[in-house]
Formats: C-alpha cells, sequence, structure tokens
C-alpha cells in the first residue's frame, strides 16, 4: 500500500479540509537521486521546468526559466543541491510506465477508501534547492502534494477576496505563464502551517492560495485532476473574464446563481476556443542556462522565448 494511515475521517475531510496523511512513495525506489539522474536523463525537454527565483515586488518572488537542453541529469542534479533551482518534471508520472504505474496506484487507493471514481490525474514530479521557495498562488484544479524527500513548508491561506480576489483568479486562467497571487507578509497571520517531512501527503480544498518554503534539498510528486467544479468554475472564470477585460464589467463569481455560472461557463468553452484573450498571454522568456562552471550554477543570459 502507498497510503499508510487513512482513515474514516480522511475520507469525510477529503477535498473539504486540508490534511496530512502518510504514504510509502519512497518504498518504490523511485525517487533516489540515482532513479532521478536516470529519469533526467530521458525525460522530454519540453516537459522540464527549470527555474530561479527573482525578487518581485508584488509577488514577493517570481520564477524565471533557464534553458537546460545541453545538460544531463547528473549536472542538473548537483545544480539543484548546489544552488537555487526548482525544478519541474510535467506529467513524469503519466509519461514513464513506471511512474505511471505508481501513480494509477496512488490514485486507486484514494478511489478505494472514497468510493469514488478513479480520477484521470497528471502528475509532475518537483526537484528542488534548499534555499527553493514556490511563490503565493492558487491551482485551478484538485491538487495533492504528495511530499517523498526532504524538510519543507506549505503556507495555506483563507479562500477569501482578500488573498485570492475574482480578478487575480480571471487573470490566472487566461495568462497561463504568470500564476501568482499579490503576497504581503501580513497576509502570514491568517495562514495555516503544514510541516512536511519525507513520506508525509498534504491535501487541501480547491483553489486554496498557498505557497512552499524548503528548509532542504527536496523531492515531491504534485498530482492534479480536474473535476465538474473545477471545469465549470475554469470555463465561466474565462467569460467573467471577457468581461472585466473587453467590457469593463465587474463580474462577480459568488454571488452567479447556478444557472448563470452553467451559461457562463458554456460561453467560456467557447471564447477560449476562439482565444478572445490570447493577447494578453505573456510570453515565456528564457534568462539562465545551467552551468556547472558558475558557483549556483545559475548563469545569466540575454533573455529569449522559451521555444522548447
Ligand atoms: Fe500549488
Amino acid at each position: 500500500m502507498i497510503l499508510q494511515n487513512w482513515t474514516d475521517e480522511h475520507t469525510s475531510k477529503f477535498q473539504k479540509e486540508t490534511f496530512k496523511v502518510k504514504h510509502d512513495l519512497v518504498g518504490t525506489g523511485l525517487f533516489s537521486d540515482e532513479a532521478l539522474i536516470d529519469l533526467l536523463n530521458r525525460h522530454p525537454k519540453d516537459q522540464l521546468d527549470v527555474c530561479t527565483l527573482v525578487d518581485d515586488q508584488v509577488f514577493q518572488y517570481k520564477f524565471r526559466t533557464g534553458d537546460v537542453r545541453d545538460v544531463d541529469g547528473a549536472t542538473l542534479l548537483a545544480a539543484v543541491k548546489a544552488g537555487s533551482i526548482w525544478m519541474n518534471l510535467r506529467k513524469a508520472m503519466n509519461i514513464h510506465p513506471e511512474y505511471e504505474a505508481v501513480l494509477k496506484q496512488m490514485y486507486g487507493e484514494i478511489a478505494m477508501h472514497t468510493g469514488q471514481k478513479p480520477f484521470h490525474a497528471r502528475g509532475g514530479i518537483l526537484i528542488s534547492s534548499p534555499s527553493a521557495r514556490v511563490p503565493m498562488h492558487f491551482d485551478a484544479t484538485e491538487t495533492i502534494l504528495w511530499h517523498v524527500r526532504g524538510h519543507k513548508k506549505v503556507i495555506l491561506f483563507p479562500q477569501t477576496q482578500e488573498f485570492l480576489s475574482d480578478k487575480d483568479y480571471e487573470a490566472m486562467i487566461y495568462r497561463v505563464t504568470e500564476d501568482y497571487l499579490p503576497y504581503d507578509e501580513s497576509m502570514e497571520e491568517a495562514a495555516s502551517v503544514y510541516d512536511l517531512h519525507e513520506g508525509d501527503m498534504v491535501t487541501w480544498p480547491l483553489n486554496r492560495p498557498h505557497r512552499v518554503d524548503n528548509l532542504s534539498y527536496c523531492v515531491s510528486v504534485t498530482t492534479e485532476y480536474s473535476t465538474p467544479e473545477s471545469s465549470i468554475k475554469n470555463a465561466a472564470m474565462y467569460t467573467n473574464a471577457v468581461l472585466r477585460q473587453k467590457f469593463g464589467r465587474s463580474p462577480n463569481w459568488s454571488n452567479a446563481t447556478t444557472l448563470e455560472k452553467f451559461i457562463k461557463a458554456g460561453a467560456g468553452t467557447v471564447l477560449r476556443k476562439i482565444g478572445v484573450l490570447n493577447m494578453l498571454k505573456s510570453e515565456d522568456m528564457v534568462s539562465f542556462v545551467v552551468d556547472p562552471s558558475t558557483p549556483n550554477y545559475v548563469r545569466d543570459v540575454e533573455p529569449y522565448p522559451r521555444t522548447f
């Protein structure tokens, strides 16, 4: 079994409240440094995000993207350990059969416990430096963080307009690459902090804003899946974004009737297909390369658009 101490109480809280549970992903042997180096050598580079942090006035920090097309797995892992790198092997749990088998087992066990149908989850592997942080953001789909190795803190915030406004939600839906939320330190007073050590998984209600602070070199798995609830909300939020950006309106999600939400979701699916807000999408720019001859492995380069 991968899930270790799941009880009926967890079943009743699932997707409604935040809680931690133990898992045994370490026992699969797929997350040792050796296994990760081998995985990095095989993982497609267009599904690999390698980032470092830069200070930001509004978000506190932002990620900027690196180009690692010529860098092998061992060097990438050394860069994470030595420097200030955050890496996401997107869909690694889906692309590689041995990891996919584990993902199926993870969600199979959740389905068994909750009695829900198994979700079609996507899973990424995060490998990150001791100094890495993930700026305040929210996830537009149901998310679970399976922490595998190291020590990190996930800091969760209330789901109110103060922490996640409709306007910021909409922006995340059409901007795609910049999905942070405005942050200042006074927000910490309302936060709940979850310490994650080896074998801790944490799950929270849909869209709950959060940020992550590493306290050591860390390896985690992040899984996400769409539900009818998240799909309808995200399509409707696209319509609201169009109303706000194109027609100067101030739509409000929480006051909308169920009928209005459904109509807006239908419209949003069409509007998104047409790409009404595509001109507002920000381009992903590369601004560094991973270079072992630079002390923290981050060598800045003249920015250019990411085409891989
Ligand atoms: Fe997240």
